[in-house]
């Protein structure tokens, strides 16, 4: 009755990764019961997450092909937008979040076009709008730009209006630091870069102050909701967000977060359940609104007792 912070299956936001094919379900090894589904295998598992009482996914799609530019990651076919067409048509109830970013389609690995060993931002400015509107036209309810660039938010802003998405509602990953615990999703993704690394574009983990900046810019240029990541390392800067600002704050508990937990599970060196539920509970304490977690549907499940 006294209890101060209380999560519930509808603070969560499930992460999924598409890929192409029929009848497709890969565990991917680093990440233990996440899988990579064709787009029929998709349909089926959300609608589980729904019946779990999940109320979005996450989507991250892993292209036939990459290239120099990323291409598929802004085509009319490309796995992300199938994915969405075909999951609005199953589950249209389900709240459907698609990740922006051009890193799982690049040759290079990287998330934006590299010119002479640097990701030029402004010429990956363009692309990415093109990627958020394509999603958009699928059908997808929030776009979530994911790439760090400056001047993102607006560029997908602009991009929407002027189609005529008004209705289409940006999740920006605003404070995203440059961090190790995104290494088992870079194996799930295939997206590590192959020269070089992202501290270029993604956050000093030293800098708290500047977590506001990028986020108060985040917010002047369209941003909706506003996401902290990681989460478990970060919790100071989920908690100076939402103590500084009125829009939704997300925080997302990556996937190094997630292997941990399940690495020392499986050795017996900690009660899984127990743990999962302290670290959503200490995400949500810090001030978050909604947390995207691969632990979603367990989570769920532990919840409805
Ligand atoms: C970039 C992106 C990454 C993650 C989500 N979006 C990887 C990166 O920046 O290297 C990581 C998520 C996780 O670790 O669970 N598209």
């Amino acid at each position: 009755m006294v209890r101060e912070t209380k999560v519930s299956a509808d603070d969560l936001i499930l992460p999924l990764f598409v890929t192409h094919g029929l009848d497709v379900k890969l565990e991917i090894p680093s990440m233990p019961g996440v899988y990579r589904f064709s787009v029929d295998v998709l349909c089926k598992e959300a609608e589980e997450v729904a019946r779990l009482g999940i109320p979005a996914v996450l989507l991250f799609g892993i292209p036939a092909e990459k290239d120099e530019r990323g291409s598929e990651a802004y085509a009319r076919d490309g796995i992300v937008q199938r994915a969405v067409g075909a999951l609005k048509r199953s589950v249209p109830d389900l709240v459907v979040i698609t990740d922006v970013c051009l890193c799982e389609y690049t040759s290079h690995g990287h998330c934006g076009i590299v010119r002479d060993g640097v990701v030029a931002n402004d010429e990956t400015l363009e692309l990415i709008a093109r990627t958020a509107l394509s999603h958009a036209e699928a059908g997808a309810d929030i776009v979530a730009p994911s790439d760090m660039m400056d001047g993102r938010v607006m560029a997908v802003r602009e991009a929407l209006e002027e189609s005529g998405y008004t209705e289409t509602a940006i999740l920006s990953y605003a404070a995203k630091y440059a961090s190790a615990f995104y290494g088992p999703f870079r194996d799930a993704a295939d997206s590590a870069p192959r020269i070089g690394d992202r501290r270029g574009y993604q956050m000093d983990p030293a800098n708290r102050r500047e977590a506001m900046v990028e986020m108060a810019l985040d917010i002047e240029e369209g941003a909706d909701i506003v996401m902290v990541k990681p989460a478990l390392a970060y919790l100071d800067i989920v908690s100076d967000a939402s103590a500084e600002f009125d829009v939704p704050i997300a925080a997302y508990n990556v996937s190094g977060e997630y292997s941990m937990v399940k690495a020392a599970a499986r050795a017996g060196w900690l009660d899984e359940e127990q743990a999962v539920m302290e670290i959503l509970t200490s995400i949500k304490r810090a001030g978050a609104d909604l947390i995207v977690t691969y632990h979603a549907k367990d989570a769920a499940r532990w919840m409805a007792g």
